[in-house]
């Protein structure tokens, strides 16, 4: 595998390759980053891999100091997948000067669920991800569904900006006890990783109430309620669980109910200091 930081060089090894597969990562590869590049080997030739902690998505007093880099280790992982060229580039060479042009998504996608609790940090997502596709210049790309908003505004700035890449969703991986895969599951201590099977927990039992049987908007609400009081009452800290339409992340109206819209439930919830987020598809 070539590991390669500098854009140009990474231009230079690339050239004439017109079947790349590219999967962006922020590093501390776990088993939910190696299935996304396992999908990627299905859908191209080669595969390429970025690791690069984006500071344009994290907030002020989110954990970008201390986002786990464990960068030889990460290596070693991408290696035995076959992976091709890691693309690695160092804060200066990725935005050698201050990036001042950015991708701001739409407020109706973007401002949302995790947009309104992690204000800018979709618009530094976009950001980084058009330029990281504009590096690799792949056929496809692949994100997984555990970030279901980023994987639908990707997939929208793609189609927008028109530009030739195929955005490959990935199944979320679990934990044997269902926990999501997850970077910041390494925050989590003995007791909050045990608790932290709840998230799933409750996704499903929200999925359950809703497959019950015909629903109104007024029960998803108090579905909703009820699944926040719950968590809280747990000692969690939740943002949101929502559901909503999986074509567009809004809240279905009484005939899209009745007409058996597709839904997904999304959450985001603080155990302790760490944040974690989940979804399922209804
Ligand atoms: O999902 C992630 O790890 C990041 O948001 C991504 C897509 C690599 C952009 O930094």
């Amino acid at each position: 595998m070539k590991i390669i930081s500098n854009i140009q060089d990474l231009r230079d090894q690339l050239r004439g390759q017109n079947r790349a597969a590219f999967v962006p990562t922020m590093g501390n590869l776990h088993e939910g980053h190696l299935s996304l590049m396992r999908l990627a080997k299905q859908h191209g030739d080669p595969v390429i891999a970025s690791i690069f902690v984006n500071r344009l998505q994290f907030g002020p007093n989110e954990d970008f100091d201390k986002y786990p880099r464990t960068f030889e280790a990460d290596v070693e992982k991408l290696e035995k997948e076959g992976v091709y060229v890691l693309f690695a580039p160092t804060e200066k060479d990725l935005y050698p000067e201050p990036q001042e042009y950015r991708v701001e998504p739409p407020h109706d996608l973007g401002a949302i669920l995790e947009g309104e609790f992690r204000p800018g940090f979709f618009q530094g997502v976009c950001t980084v991800v058009l330029k990281l596709l504009s590096c690799v210049q792949p056929k496809v790309a692949v994100f997984g569904k555990k970030d279901y908003q980023q994987l639908m505004i990707i997939r929208q700035m793609c189609h927008q900006f028109a530009i030739p890449v195929d955005i490959i969703p990935a199944e979320t991986i679990r934990a044997e006890d269902g926990l999501a895969l997850s970077s910041r599951n390494g925050y989590l201590s003995t007791e909050e990783r045990a608790e932290a099977v709840q998230l799933i927990q409750l996704l499903k039992q929200v999925q359950e109430k809703i497959l019950g049987g015909n629903i109104s908007p007024e029960e998803i609400l108090k579905i909703e309620r009820e699944a926040l009081n719950q968590l809280t009452s747990r000692g969690w800290k939740p943002d949101y669980i929502s559901i909503r339409k999986r074509k567009d992340l809004l809240s279905a109206t009484d005939s899209e109910l009745q007409s058996n819209e597709k839904l997904v439930v999304l959450a985001a919830a603080k155990l302790g200091k760490t944040r974690l987020i989940d979804n399922l598809e209804i």
